[in-house]
């Protein structure tokens, strides 16, 4: 199993270029299950997750071509599609989840794998069934896999989704765009790669209108059309960057992300003390001699602090002048990181949900164990700043979503080394 290991402290100074969101790039590549016609998707990030995806559009008869530098792939159907989603892919995986709802749409039958819980939390997908219910799926569990059906065309109606969902909103979307007549879709999450999801698929001709804040329209239509489309960057990747620049007093120019998607971000990093010049593409960031805490920050759905950015967001405040807390209201067990921090000498104390933060921490270096996605980059960034050395283990968990992060720490100064 890789492992990392950095000597710290360190300073980083330099460009880095944000990858394609993981995030985005998902559900895209699920939905590109609706097409007859052959599908171009650009900037993807090389990253284990997207690997998964295509294994599993594989599994379901597609024919992946992928470019050279894997950051393109041309997606066509084959002859021979097939509708079951096995476990040993969904496992791995949970937005195994999104072809669920373009396969019922385009073939009305699928047999899905249930993606389980995961660490972070029992993470249920009731919500994507209760919608795609309503659009006319029927469907049973047996045996750990969704079996599902419907008479033909799905139906278009109107939903008020019971609590915000990324995926459910995805997979109801995805699934309205071949059904018959019009889906109101209202309550939905508008995460940035929902909205980059909708400019694919209308993109390809899916009649699509965001009508309110949180209420979009789908027009459903028979096929869509041949399309090639760059998905987005990687929001919470250039969020890291951020707070790596201001965790380590460093200054760097981030390219290839519009600031527009991290405005939340860029606003409580200023308020600690950061200084920040943006333009069209690019964030240029400078950290502060002294970070200023921050108190009653949450995590909530776009366009508040998202939870993918929490753990990260911590390590900083563990550096900051006073006491902080962070309320965490997405997922039920998203503290994981903050055992290891504590290795580290961080002083966090937990009550339910919400972790009380003690600043003016210096870090010394340990061997640190990765529990999850986020919680694994969390531990890199307190890693940097900790005195002597870390190795940081099962990074798998970290190359699920960041794409080469050591080549991308190093070339800003960080003494980063993967050992395989
Ligand atoms: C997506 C993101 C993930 C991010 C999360 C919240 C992808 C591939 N993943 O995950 O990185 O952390 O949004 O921004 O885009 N829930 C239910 N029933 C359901 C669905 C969700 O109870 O059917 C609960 C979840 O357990 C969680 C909350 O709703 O507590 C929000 O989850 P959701 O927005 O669906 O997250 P994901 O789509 O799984």
């Amino acid at each position: 199993m890789d492992k990392f290991l950095i000597k710290g402290p360190c300073k980083i100074k330099g460009n880095v270029y944000v990858s394609g969101s993981k995030n985005a790039a998902l559900p895209i590549l699920a939905s590109t299950l609706l097409f007859d016609q052959t599908v171009k998707i650009k900037n993807l990030p090389r990253v284990k997750d997207i690997e998964t995806m295509l294994n599993l559009l594989k599994s379901l008869g597609s024919i992946i071509k992928l470019s050279k530098n894997k950051k393109s792939v041309i997606i066509t159907k084959s002859k021979n599609k097939k509708v079951f989603a096995s476990y040993s892919l969904v496992k791995t995986m949970r937005a195994g989840i999104l072809v669920l709802g373009p396969l019922i749409a385009k073939y009305h039958k699928a047999i899905t794998s249930l993606p389980g819980g995961c660490l972070i939390g029992a993470r249920p997908v009731n919500y994507h069934l209760s919608t795609l219910k309503r659009l006319g799926m029927k469907y049973q569990i047996r045996k750990g896999y969704i079996h599902a059906n419907s008479k033909g065309k799905l139906k278009g109606t109107k939903i008020k989704f019971s609590n915000i969902s990324v995926g459910a909103t995805e997979n109801s979307i995805i699934a309205a765009c071949l059904a018959k007549g019009k889906t109101i879709l209202k309550n939905c999450a508008i995460e940035p790669e929902i909205k980059d999801l909708t400019k694919f698929l209308s993109s390809a001709g899916a009649k699509i209108k965001w009508t309110g804040k949180r209420t979009v329209e789908i027009e459903g239509i028979n096929s869509l059309n041949s399309a090639s489309y760059s998905v987005m960057s990687d929001r919470i990747e250039a969020g890291t960057f951020c707070i790596a620049a201001c965790i380590t007093r460093g200054n760097i120019v981030i390219k290839n992300i519009d600031p527009k998607v991290i405005q939340t971000e860029l606003n409580l990093l200023k308020k600690m003390g950061a200084k920040i010049k943006k333009s069209k593409n690019e964030i240029y960031i400078k950290g502060p001699k002294k970070l200023k805490s921050l108190n009653n920050i949450e995590t909530k759905e776009y366009p508040n602090f998202p939870t993918d950015l929490q753990a990260q967001l911590m390590v900083l405040l563990c550096r900051s002048d006073g006491r902080s807390t962070i309320t965490e209201n997405i997922f039920e067990n998203r503290f994981m990181h903050v055992a290891e921090l504590r290795r580290l000498g961080a002083k966090i104390s937990v009550k339910e949900n919400k972790a009380i933060i003690e600043g003016g921490t210096s870090f010394q270096g340990a061997e640190l164990m990765s529990s999850d996605l986020r919680a694994s980059v969390a531990l890199v960034l307190a890693a940097m700043v900790a005195y002597g050395k870390s190795t940081i283990n099962r990074i798998y968990h970290l190359d699920r979503g960041y794409e080469k992060i050591e080549n991308k720490l190093r070339k800003v100064g960080v003494n980063i080394k993967r050992i395989s």
